[in-house]
């Protein structure tokens, strides 16, 4: 159960850093595409899976994650994830204040999938 759990939320954890680097691609390359059904709908289901699968795997192993550094540091970076995320798709900001965010999200998730395998909070220390 716990392993099963555990690859979901991995193969979620790919599945949002792939998404989100082709909504990138695509806003730039080809617009349209990001407003398909599959587009507007997919990353929804990638990123609820993600938390579910996250808050499974905390309530399996019984762990409270106050107690962890780096899982309180994934939950940070998710939510500065989101926000920046939001930001880097809404047209009303400007374009380089959208490219600074989008970057800022793709290495803030990047961070998170660092810290989840390495179990330590900032990486390279
Ligand atoms: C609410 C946020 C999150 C929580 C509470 C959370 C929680 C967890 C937990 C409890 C594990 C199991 C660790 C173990 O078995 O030793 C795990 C593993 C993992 N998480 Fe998350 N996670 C979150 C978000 C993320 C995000 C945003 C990413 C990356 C995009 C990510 C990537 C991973 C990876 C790659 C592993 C497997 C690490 C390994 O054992 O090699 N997680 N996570």
């Amino acid at each position: 159960m716990i392993t099963g759990m555990l690859h979901t939320h991995i193969l979620m954890a790919i599945l949002t850093i792939a998404v989100f680097v082709l909504q990138g691609v695509l806003a730039v390359a080809q617009p349209r595409l990001l407003r398909h059904k599959a587009m507007r709908i997919a990353p929804h289901v990638i990123y609820t899976l993600l938390l579910v699968s996250a808050i499974a795997l905390l309530v399996l192993y019984g762990w409270n994650p106050l107690e962890f550094g780096w899982v309180l540091m994934k939950i940070a970076l998710l939510v500065v994830f989101i926000v920046l995320g939001i930001i880097a798709f809404k047209p009303k900001f400007a374009q380089p204040v959208r490219v600074v965010a989008w970057v800022g999200a793709l290495l803030a998730l990047l961070w998170a999938y660092w810290s989840a395998v390495n179990k330590t909070v900032v990486p390279f220390l």
